[in-house]
């Protein structure tokens, strides 16, 4: 049994407060490339993964998740110094699941790399706004992306968080 990788996958939380400090580009490679790894439908590879760190596109994405929570001014992403951005091209054919299952991979690889993570909401909505298609226009991206998911990213600045108890009959053996 790989047990170090079981502790990872039990021991990882949401994190909602990060330190300013940019990650290196050693730790953003690691979770990059484990999402890369993760499974998709066919093995169709149709998710494509935008790493945000420039302040300003930062700025924006946070801005753009805040206006679409309906809370402008608001920071959704805890402080986080990087933001990745989770999208389906219209090679993937089991839509949301790919992308979800990349996200998943990577919020992992972030606690094995030492890192804090929270996946946050509303990113399909985000690229569906004329700022969203603006920012893929930007970053050379077609418009039709699907926005599936996002991570924040970072440091945590926070006390590790404490998983809530597991349900009773989660899981069944049949
Ligand atoms: C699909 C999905 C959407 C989520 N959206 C948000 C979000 O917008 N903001 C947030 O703070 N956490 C978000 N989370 C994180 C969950 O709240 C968190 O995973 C859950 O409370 C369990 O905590 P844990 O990850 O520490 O085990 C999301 C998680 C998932 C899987």
């Amino acid at each position: 049994m790989k047990t170090e990788a079981l502790e990872v996958l039990r021991n990882r939380r949401a994190i909602r407060k990060y330190k300013p400090d940019q990650i290196t580009q050693e730790e953003l490679g690691a979770v990059l490339e484990a999402g890369t790894f993760a499974p998709t439908g066919a093995g169709t590879q149709g998710v494509q993964i935008v790493a945000v760190q420039t302040p300003a596109y930062v700025e924006r994405v946070k801005a753009l998740n805040a206006q679409i929570l309906g809370k402008p001014g608001m920071d959704p992403y805890y402080g986080a110094p990087t933001v990745v951005l989770v999208f389906e091209t219209a090679k993937c054919f089991t839509h949301g699941m790919d992308g979800a299952a990349v996200c998943t991979n990577m919020v992992n690889a972030a606690y094995a790399a030492g890192l804090g993570s929270c996946w946050i909401h509303r990113c399909a909505q985000m690229f569906e706004t004329e700022e969203g298609k603006a920012l893929l226009r930007e970053w050379g991206l077609p418009e039709d992306l699907t926005g599936v998911a996002s991570l924040a990213l970072g440091y945590a600045d926070c006390e590790h968080p404490k998983a809530a108890p597991r349900k009773e009959g989660y899981a069944i053996i049949v």
